[in-house]
């Protein structure tokens, strides 16, 4: 049914697998709309009381965006892109039930920002994590200035998006961005143990749990849309194009600052 996703039901919990191990997962357009997809049928579905969404293969959990399909998009077509990737993860982030990330690998870009939108996450020991967008004239457009200031505080948060550094497992337990490290091969059942847990009380005190939550984090309600302008705006600079066009021939960029 899904071209880009695996999906297994297991007892009631629910596994989605992100299917394009040779692009390290990349969330292309037809990612996102089977995402989109499998989120609606994951909470109509009955039987499914718990997701874990994971990345197949042993390297990456996602590793962004398709840079592939940034060519060419102007500052409209950036904002439409950004503002369905945030409706996208809204949908997941305000799921009725509880949806967790199990990341075996790079969560980088897009990746760690679906990873956030989840209701929490862990990871495997060879995880990492980091918001490489400056790397392409880019800042993160589906949620990541809100969520990772949310999740690890503003210094921090700055300092990995200005860097664009990646950060292994353990400092993402320290800063709180995930709740356990584990070995690659435990990794699921972790996951599926503390969803296990979950899925023994009631779901509708559940939903309110997550729905209260996420009220406690609304505050960055205009931060999404300013996120979403700033973005857009990055469509229309040269650096952006020297940032794509540098990434897709394997070289470093020279950024101008135009
Ligand atoms: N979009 C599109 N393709 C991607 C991708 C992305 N975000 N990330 C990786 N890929 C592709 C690579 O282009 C490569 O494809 P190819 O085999 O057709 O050349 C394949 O996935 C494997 O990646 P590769 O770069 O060869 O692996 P690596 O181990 O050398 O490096 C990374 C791994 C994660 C460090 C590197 O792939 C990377 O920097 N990816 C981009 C991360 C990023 O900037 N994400 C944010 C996007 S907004």
């Amino acid at each position: 049914m899904y071209q880009t996703l695996l999906t297994e039901l297991d007892g009631n919990i629910f596994i989605i697998t992100v299917n394009r191990p040779d692009k390290l997962n990349a969330l292309n357009r037809q990612v996102m709309d089977e995402l989109n997809q499998v989120i609606d049928e994951a909470c109509q579905n009955n039987a499914i009381r718990a997701v874990i969404i994971t990345g197949s293969g042993t390297k990456a959990f996602i590793a962004g965006a398709d840079i592939t399909e940034f060519m060419g998009l102007d500052k409209k077509q950036g904002q439409l892109l950004a503002k369905k990737g945030q409706d996208i993860f809204f949908k997941i982030e305000n799921a009725s039930k509880p949806i967790v990330a199990a990341i075996n690998g790079f969560a980088l870009g897009g990746g760690c920002e679906l990873s956030m939108a989840c209701h929490f996450r862990l990871c495997s020991s060879n995880a990492k994590f980091g918001q490489p967008e400056v790397n392409l004239g880019l800042i993160p457009g589906y949620g990541g200035t809100q969520r990772l200031t949310q999740l690890i505080g503003k210094g921090k948060a700055m300092e990995l998006m200005m860097t664009g550094s990646m950060i292994p497992a353990e400092e993402a337990l320290q800063l709180g961005l995930v709740n356990y490290i584990t070995t690659p091969e435990t990794l699921l059942s972790k996951a599926k143990e503390i969803l296990e847990t979950i899925a023994n009380k009631a779901p509708l005190a559940i939903a309110k749990v997550i729905e209260c939550v996420n009220v406690a984090q609304s505050d960055g309600k205009n931060g999404f849309e300013k996120e979403q302008e700033a973005f857009a705006a990055c469509f229309a600079t040269n650096d952006m194009k020297e940032g794509v066009t540098a990434f897709l021939e394997k070289r470093k960029p020279d950024f101008k600052g135009n």
